[in-house]
């Protein structure tokens, strides 16, 4: 009898590993048709559409990949960690990430009456950008204009939106009204259209002030009237995408114009 449950449990068991063995061909078979067909278009993209849900539908693994963002652990390479965090009206977020101010206290004298002195954590990945910034403490000690949300949403359609197709009137529009106003106004963060044309997916430059910022810095290499979307190498775009936001910048004046300093080069002194 037992004799014979054994043979029966190896033989069950032969069988579940087969299966698990041709599902593993199966799946490797698939992602190389996959690669070799670089997409099936399943929806219709267009310039209008900001979801990275309905581009996901066409592009599921890079989707994929975009969504990884939320993953939230520190790796050798330093990073941010889940700190749970007890949901208020004020702040809902069920998750944030450690507070640097705590980490290091000196940066509450050194920063002392300036907004970054009673928030600043540790940044974490995209799918965080547009929560982080709508409830950090910075925004309840200044009133901060639209212009911050350039950087921590997705805001090609809204520029659209508020310039009636012109980006740059649209940017300029955005920047003025107070960012508690026009956030509601934003559903995600950066998404596939903020860096893809819609209907080639080549890679775009969506923010006009990046595209102001490097304009002024060619002119001071003395390329005038440089237009980084017709004039860019891909080399340079893959890096440029990423420079829409992670630079150093400044609102210019009364307007809160969002401002890359760079007409006089790019160092320091
Ligand atoms: C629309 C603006 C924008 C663009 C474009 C953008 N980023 Fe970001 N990125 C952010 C913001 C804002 C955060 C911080 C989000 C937070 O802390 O909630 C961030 C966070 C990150 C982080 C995580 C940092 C950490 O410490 O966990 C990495 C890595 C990163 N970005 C890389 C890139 C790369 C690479 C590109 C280009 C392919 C890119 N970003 C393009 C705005 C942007
Ligand atoms: C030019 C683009 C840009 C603008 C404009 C911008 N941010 Fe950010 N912000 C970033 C990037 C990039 C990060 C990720 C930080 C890093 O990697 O240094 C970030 C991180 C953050 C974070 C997460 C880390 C932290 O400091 O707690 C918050 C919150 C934030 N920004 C709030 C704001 C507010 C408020 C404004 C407007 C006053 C603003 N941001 C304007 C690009 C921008
Ligand atoms: C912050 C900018 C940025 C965002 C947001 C972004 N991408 Fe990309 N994407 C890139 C860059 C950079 C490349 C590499 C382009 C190159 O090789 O020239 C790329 C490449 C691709 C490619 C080409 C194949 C590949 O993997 O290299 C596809 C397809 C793609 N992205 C789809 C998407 C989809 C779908 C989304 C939204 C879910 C998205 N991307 C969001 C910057 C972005």
């Amino acid at each position: 009898m037992i004799a014979r449950n054994r043979r029966v449990l190896a033989l069950v068991s032969g069988i579940g590993g087969s299966v698990l063995l041709i599902a593993l061909l199966l799946n490797i078979f698939e992602r190389k048709v996959e690669s070799r067909n670089p997409f099936y278009k399943v929806v219709e993209i267009s310039d209008d559409i900001d979801d990275p849900a309905i581009w996901g539908k066409n592009f599921p693994h890079q989707y994929d990949g975009y969504m990884k963002t939320a993953d939230m652990t520190r790796t050798k390479y330093g990073g941010s960690e889940a700190l749970a965090h007890v949901p208020t009206d004020k702040d809902p977020r069920n998750m944030t990430s450690q507070q640097k101010t705590d980490e290091d206290p000196r940066l509450k004298t050194m920063w002392a009456g300036y907004a970054f002195a009673v928030d600043f954590r540790e940044e974490r990945g995209h799918a965080y950008m547009l929560e982080d910034q709508k409830y950090t403490e910075r925004q309840n000690v200044v009133k901060q204009p639209g212009t911050c949300l350039n950087c921590h949403g997705s805001t090609y359609t809204l520029y659209k939106k508020l310039g009636n197709g012109d980006i740059t009137k649209g940017f300029e529009e955005m920047n003025k009204i107070p960012y508690k106003e026009v956030v509601q106004q934003v559903k995600h963060p950066v998404s596939c259209i903020d860096c893809h044309d819609a209907t080639s997916m080549s890679l775009r430059i969506t923010r006009p002030a990046f595209i102001e910022g490097i304009r002024a810095y060619k002119a001071s290499q003395g390329i005038s009237e440089y237009d980084v979307n017709k004039m860019a190498t891909r080399q340079e775009m893959r890096t440029f995408v990423c420079g829409q936001c992670h630079v150093e910048y400044y609102f210019k004046g009364d307007t809160k114009r969002l401002t890359y300093p760079w007409s006089k080069g790019l160092q320091s002194r």
